[in-house]
């Protein structure tokens, strides 16, 4: 059960980590919300421009803050690191990304707090798993956005493509955040009806589905290539999953979750669905996959674990 009053501290008030606080505003989540961020005016200037929004929307107190706030948080959403350049990948972040978490996650745990991590700067997969690793908590309570934001690209791609609500769309982008992510089309289902009988029946070709694949890997380039930065998709997937972490939900939800044996996996975070409540990760839902599936999930597992033990050597 979840309880009355819950408090969140976002670390990190950049593009991703303001429109974040103003979708959690929008939906009325949590009572108490605080901003870290080393530019201290800009978290001020946050705070008051937010709260200004709290009249139309629920009451709640938004402020700026330090580290020593995440003593009694509920959540810690962690949106703080460099976004990348036009035509640079996620991984190539992750140098500079690794230092900022490291100097975010060590005063986070020094204020005594206990509750649930959830992390979005990238790479996100090798930063989630660096925070669990820094931080020393269980795993399951230290949550990725890992693949949520993809997979919503992946409904949204389909629901235009068959013509229907992306609400109505159930399907998975799989394994990393960035590159080598796939679409696990062999699970994807549409008011129940396997994706691929229908693309039968609608003679849309394999061919067809591996281009809105490729389409939804690239979205995030094309978006950066126009506006400099992708931020209103991720921040409202922030927000699904703050939800379920709040509202102890149990959730089915794509996030970058810690396998443990699954798909012949052990030790890193990856994109994939899995129950999220208020204990974080409560568990991953292996969904069978096809041969081509299997291997970019090997090969994309392959990657992450190759950055990750360079990384954090
Ligand atoms: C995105 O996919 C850049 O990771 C960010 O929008």
């Amino acid at each position: 059960m979840s309880k009355n009053h819950q408090k969140v501290v976002l670390v990190g008030d950049g593009a991703v980590g303001s429109s974040y606080a103003f979708a959690m505003a929008q939906q009325g989540l949590a009572e108490e919300f605080a901003i870290v961020d080393i530019i201290k005016k800009r978290t001020e200037g946050d705070a008051l421009d937010l709260e200004d929004a709290t009249p139309f929307t629920a009451p709640k107190a938004i402020y700026s803050a330090d580290y020593d706030t995440c003593k009694d948080a509920d959540l810690v959403v962690i949106t703080a690191g460099a976004p990348q350049k036009p035509g640079e990948t996620r991984l190539q972040l992750v140098d500079k990304n690794l230092k900022i978490i490291k100097s975010v996650v060590e005063p986070i745990v020094k204020s005594g707090f206990n509750g649930v991590f959830l992390v979005a700067a990238n790479p996100v997969d090798i930063l989630t798993y660096a925070v669990q690793k820094l931080s020393g908590f269980p795993r399951n309570k230290v949550v990725g956005s890992g693949t949520s934001l993809d997979s919503a690209r992946l409904r949204v791609a389909l629901a235009k493509k068959f013509d229907v609500s992306p609400v109505d769309v159930s399907a998975n982008i799989m394994a990393e955040h960035g590159d080598s992510e796939f679409a696990a089309f062999s699970s994807a289902t549409i008011g129940g009806k396997p994706l691929l009988d229908l693309a039968k029946e609608k003679g849309v070709s394999d061919e067809e589905l591996l281009k809105i694949e490729d389409d939804v890997r690239n979205k995030a380039y094309e978006i950066i290539n126009r506006k400099g930065a992708t931020y209103y998709g991720v921040a409202t997937a922030l927000t699904r999953i703050s939800r379920a972490i709040l509202r102890d939900e149990n959730a089915v939800l794509p996030i970058g979750a810690p396998v443990d044996g699954e798909y012949g996996l052990k030790g890193i975070y990856i994109g994939t669905p899995a129950v999220v409540n208020a204990s974080g990760v409560a568990q991953v839902l292996e969904v069978p996959l096809n041969e081509r599936e299997s291997k970019a999930m090997a090969d994309s597992a392959k990657t992450l674990q190759e950055v990750a033990e360079n990384g954090m050597a």
